[in-house]
This record gives structure tokens, C-alpha cells and sequence, in this order.
């Protein structure tokens, strides 16, 4: 891409990523007919139905933005290696699988760019409620005769983990309570596609989720909207507040996105709420601010890669902590190369910023730094080819279309 004019008009996000993967997910709990609305067309959610589908369900697009699933009575409840590889998220099959089937077996998940990824806090919630895990063979070899509802204390508010157990709660006897649950906007779609199942979730969003387990034939298939994706909508808002201009995001809910908001505020990126989603009128130049990432609500460490690039051409020095993957600095050698002034240390980012950066080509290493990437374009002299854009494609849709449609100089090629 090359550095254009501002941006203008309107862009409409679709549904959250990482609230649609785990839907998916929650069908194994019953078997019966799902429609999920507002499904973004990206490969994350390819992979998960692909991962459904090895286990004897059926994904279908209708229609753009659809998915129908139908998850039959018997399934296979395994995660092969193939697709865990793919997607880490695929873990969160776990939950359901055993609350439903008493049984899973399950890849383990590595690492992957932004460092090692553990799964310990997934494994000791379901085993508190009574799963027994092994492993052989790269797998987990998961059992449960029973689940019984008690209380899961997780050590941090990991979000896969809540997920995980709350799944599994759904089904377990009795009643559990997930002490220091993640609190994101996805978990709260989950726990209210599980409630119109027919589970007894309550407190989804808060620190303490409650579970009253249900008998499974209580459950059934259910029609959903996905709620929106809360980093696609910020992702756009810094496109405005890196290139100038004046855009729409239509679909932004401002309340799943506080600290975000309020951040760009700070650096003079004028966002007002609008009929369709948000306003957002960048200043002639940023101002810096410093950010450090926190579990929800504080700042998602999902925004870290745009506010580094945000930095990166802003007036003034901002420090950016990263206090949830350790390891999610790798881009910043790639913005070096487009001359951004950052120096890291440990998990501390310090960005010095620039009037402009300079077009080179660079390295996706995973999918918001890539976004990230193809943003810093915007305001680089030259051309800038963003390599190994594939990661980006698994949880954007169209983004160099949404983004040429705002005026952006921006071009999809083959992977090279
Ligand atoms: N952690 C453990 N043990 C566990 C689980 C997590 O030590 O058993 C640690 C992780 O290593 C990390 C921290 O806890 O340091 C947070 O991890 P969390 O479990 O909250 O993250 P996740 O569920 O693996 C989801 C999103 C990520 C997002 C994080 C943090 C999905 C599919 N992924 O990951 O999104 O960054 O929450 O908010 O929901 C993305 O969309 O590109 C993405 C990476």
C-alpha cells in the first residue's frame, strides 16, 4: 500500500471473532440446529468449522454474514492436531466436549509468535468440577463420568479458561461459580447464547459468573446475533487517527470499548457515538500518550500493536506496558524498519514519534500486528508490502477493500 489522503465515509464491522469461534463451540452441547448471525467471513472461523465438521457436525453459509450448524446426536469428540495447529482457540472445544460426551481428546495447543500460550487454568477448572486428564501422544485425553458444580477460583481472569469452564458448568450438577472470571464482551455473548440453549448462567460480564447446571435435554438449538468485534472497530478508529480524516465505524458499541476511546481522546481523535456506530476526526498529529494493557475493561492487549503504530507517528514519547502476553513485541523490529523510533525493554515498549515513516516491505507476525502493519503504510512515504498476510486474513474481513473504501491506498496480492 502507499500513503494516501485522509480517510472518509463509512465502514461496518461484523461480529467478533473471538466470540463466534467459541459459539461454535457451545453447539457441541447439544445436538439440534444453530443459526449465528453477523459472522465475519475470515479463516479463524473456517478453521472452526472445519474442526466441527471432522467431528460429524454440519457448517454451512446460507447467505453472507450466516452460519447454520447442525450438530447431530453422535459426534467424534476430537481435535485433531491439523486444525489445533491452525488455531489455538480450538482448545475451547474442551468444555463442551466433556460436559456432553464424558470424554475428549484434544491436540495440545502450542506456542505461537507472541509466546508460550499454557492451558493450565482450562485444565484445573474442569478437573475441580471432575475431569481427569492425560496425555500421550501430543494429546490431552480428557474423562469425566460426572461434572459436579462447585466453586473454580481462576488464578487470573483468563479468558479461555472462563470460557472453558463456564461451558462445562453448563451441564455439570448442580451449581458453580467462576470466582475472577474474565469479564470481555464475548464472554457475555457466550453466556447469553448459552442461556437461550436453555442454561442457567448468571453474571456473565462480572467478576463472578454463577452456573446452575441443566440435564442435557434441556438444551437446544438456538438462532444469534454475534455481538460486534470490539478490535475490528478499533482497528479502523486508529486507520483514522494514522491517516486523518473523518469516517463512520457503523456497528462500534462505544461501551465495549471505554478505555480505547478514551485513550484516542487523549491523543486529540475526536469520537462522538452516531446513529450507525461511531464518529471518529483525527487531529492534524497525535498526541502521545503512554498505555499499558490490562484484562477487561482496562486496555486489551489486542489494541497494544495500534497504539505502537499510533505512537509511532505521534507528537511526543509514549511507553507502552504490555501486562498480558510478555512476548507481543515482535513487530516493532518490522515498524523499525519503517523507521519508527521504539526501543523495547522487557515488556516495555518506548515509542518516540515521528512525522512520517518510510514504506518498506515487512513481516505479519500474527493478526493485529499485521493489521498494524498494513495501518503504518498509511502514513509511510513509498510502497509498503506487508508479507505473510494470511494472518491477517484469519481475522479481518476484506481488510484492504474496507479500507480502499475509506480511500486507502491499499491492495490485496497473493502471499509471497
Ligand atoms: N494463561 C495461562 N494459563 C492458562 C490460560 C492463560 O497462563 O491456562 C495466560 C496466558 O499465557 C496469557 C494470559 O493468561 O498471558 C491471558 O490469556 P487468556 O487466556 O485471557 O487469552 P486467550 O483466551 O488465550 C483470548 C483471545 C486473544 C486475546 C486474549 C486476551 C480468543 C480466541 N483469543 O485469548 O485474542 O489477546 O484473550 O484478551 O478469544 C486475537 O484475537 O488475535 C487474540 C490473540
Amino acid at each position: 500500500m502507499r500513503a494516501g489522503g485522509p480517510l472518509a465515509g463509512t465502514v461496518r464491522i461484523g461480529g467478533a471473532k473471538n466470540s463466534v469461534l467459541k459459539l461454535l463451540a457451545a453447539t457441541l452441547l447439544a445436538p439440534g440446529e444453530y443459526v449465528l448471525r453477523n459472522v465475519p467471513a475470515i479463516a479463524d472461523v473456517d478453521s472452526m468449522s472445519d474442526l466441527l465438521r471432522t467431528m460429524g457436525c454440519t457448517v454451512e453459509r446460507p447467505e453472507p454474514g450466516v452460519l447454520r450448524v447442525v450438530r447431530p446426536e453422535t459426534i467424534v469428540p476430537e481435535a485433531p492436531y491439523e486444525l489445533v495447529e491452525r488455531m489455538r482457540a480450538s482448545i475451547v472445544v474442551l468444555g463442551p466436549l466433556l460436559a456432553r460426551e464424558g470424554r475428549a481428546r484434544v491436540s495440545v495447543p502450542g506456542g505461537d509468535d507472541f509466546g508460550s500460550r499454557p492451558i493450565d487454568m482450562h485444565l484445573r477448572g474442569l478437573e475441580l468440577l471432575g475431569a481427569r486428564f492425560s496425555n500421550a501422544h501430543g494429546y490431552i485425553e480428557a474423562e469425566a463420568d460426572k461434572l459436579e458444580g462447585t466453586r473454580v477460583t481462576l488464578e487470573y481472569p483468563s479468558v479461555g479458561a472462563t470460557e472453558n469452564t463456564l461451558m462445562a458448568a453448563v451441564l455439570a450438577e448442580g451449581t458453580t461459580v467462576i470466582d475472577n472470571a474474565a469479564r470481555e464482551p464475548e464472554i457475555w455473548d457466550l453466556a447469553s447464547f448459552l442461556n437461550r440453549m436453555g442454561a442457567r448462567v448468571l453474571g456473565a460480564g462480572s467478576s463472578t459468573i454463577t452456573v446452575a447446571g441443566v440435564r442435557p435435554e434441556h438444551l437446544s438449538g438456538v438462532d444469534h446475533t454475534v455481538v460486534p468485534d470490539r478490535i475490528e472497530a478499533a482497528t479502523y478508529l486508529a486507520a483514522v487517527a494514522i491517516a486523518g480524516g473523518e469516517i463512520v465505524v457503523a456497528g462500534a458499541k462505544a461501551e465495549h470499548m471505554d478505555m480505547y476511546v478514551q485513550k484516542l481522546g487523549e491523543m486529540g481523535v475526536r469520537i462522538s457515538p452516531d446513529p450507525e456506530g461511531l464518529w471518529a476526526m483525527s487531529p492534524r498529529r497525535l498526541r502521545s500518550v503512554d498505555v499499558a494493557t490490562l484484562p477487561y475493561p482496562g486496555v486489551a492487549t489486542d489494541y497494544k500493536p495500534l497504539f505502537v503504530t499510533m505512537l509511532a507517528v505521534a507528537d511526543g514519547v509514549g511507553i507502552v506496558t504490555e501486562n498480558i502476553f510478555k512476548g507481543r513485541f515482535r513487530y516493532v523490529d518490522e515498524l523499525t524498519r519503517m523507521g519508527a523510533d521504539i526501543r523495547t525493554d522487557d515488556h516495555h515498549a518506548i515509542v518516540r514519534g515521528r512525522e512520517r515513516l518510510s514504506g518498506a516491505p515487512v513481516r505479519a507476525p500474527d493478526i493485529r500486528a499485521g493489521a498494524a502493519l498494513v495501518l503504518a503504510g498509511l502514513r509511510a512515504d513509498g510502497e509498503t508490502v506487508v508479507r505473510d498476510a494470511h494472518h491477517i486474513d484469519r481475522g479481518y474481513e476484506d481488510f484492504a477493500g474496507r479500507l480502499r473504501a475509506l480511500g486507502a491506498d491499499v491492495e490485496r496480492v497473493d502471499d509471497y
